[in-house]
């Protein structure tokens, strides 16, 4: 195996949990997940090229994109908060040389299926690179998600890159640790556009440490899905469309109910994100706090009932 160069990587690590299997140029370690997206981006999109995102969708996509010089194009989410992936594939042009698929998508907490992955990626053409980002990946329930790590082939999708992070499910988002999986050739220009010396010691320490105490990560995920699903019930229950939530967190899309409604949960002492006219993204937090969100809707529902 040979060492990833030193100026992108801490020590190489002695394993890397279930990851093992990955030949080392297919795979680069970083200071947290958008530190891949930054170079990956910088190699392929410069001025004149576009990145292509869903609306809405992680906003650091079009605050990279832009860094690196490169316009972007926006597809509006479907009316069940999925990425529209028929429709980003028709705004593809020329110019494209970056789609983000986020998934699941944050704020939505959607995935895209296996079949929707495939039809896309055969829509694109080959030359335009397909950015998987999976941050929230390890609290996905739906067998029909697409799962870029079991999915991906380097040799059906040369195309492909997988981006994951250790700042969701592992908890370590102040330690800034991630990692891409793709082609060889893709992560080549990316660490040749890298900031060298971005991944610390002490990060990648805790990511070998955290792959090794996987008993307690499942523990916790298990729990948190219990409870991401009890708070999706129950805020259906209040005849909110809630999109299907596989991340740690859930949509409510109101429209422009959102701000209002991010009032209440601030007057309730819940930190909420509100996206104006858009919706409010809820964090899953522990079995109580599912109740005192429904009531904080269930509240707010019945306050703008009465003043209508
Ligand atoms: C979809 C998505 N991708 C990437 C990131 C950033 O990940 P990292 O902390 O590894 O840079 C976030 C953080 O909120 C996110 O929601």
């Amino acid at each position: 195996m040979r060492p990833l160069p030193r100026c992108h990587s801490g020590p190489a690590p002695a394993k890397t949990g279930k990851q093992k299997w990955i030949a080392p140029r297919s795979r680069t370690r970083g200071s947290g997940k958008c530190r891949h997206y930054f170079p990956i981006n910088a190699s392929c999109c410069g001025t004149w090229r576009r990145g292509h995102f869903g609306h809405p969708s992680f906003e650091g996509y079009s605050v990279l994109a832009a860094t690196s010089g490169a316009s972007t194009i926006v597809v509006d989410l479907d009316a069940q908060g999925r990425l529209d992936l028929e429709r980003m594939a028709q705004a593809v042009t020329d110019k494209t040389r970056l789609v983000a698929i986020c998934s699941p998508n944050n704020p939505t907490g959607t995935t895209v299926s296996r079949i929707e992955f495939e039809r896309f990626h055969t829509k694109v053409p080959s030359d335009v690179l397909i950015l998987l980002d999976e941050a929230y990946a390890e609290f996905v329930t739906d067998p029909e998600a697409f799962y870029g790590l079991r999915d991906v082939s380097v040799l059906r999708h040369p195309n492909v890159v997988v981006l994951r992070t250790f700042s969701k499910a592992y908890g370590l988002a102040g330690l800034r640790i991630g990692y891409a999986v793709g082609h060889p050739r893709v992560l080549d220009a990316a660490r040749a556009t890298a900031i060298p010396l971005s991944l610390t010691g002490l990060a990648e320490v805790a990511a070998l440490a955290s792959l090794e105490a996987e008993m307690e990560l499942r523990e916790r995920i298990a729990n948190l899905i219990q409870n991401r699903d009890g708070l999706q019930a129950r805020l259906r229950n209040t005849g909110i469309a809630v999109p299907e939530a596989q991340g740690n967190f859930v949509w409510l899309p109101v429209g422009e109910a959102a701000t209002g409604l991010g009032e209440m949960f601030d007057q309730a002492g819940l930190v909420v994100r509100v996206f104006p006219s858009m919706g409010v993204r809820i964090t899953v937090g522990d079995v109580n706090s599912v109740a005192v969100v429904a009531d904080v809707v269930a509240a707010y529902q019945l306050a703008s009932r009465l003043v209508q």
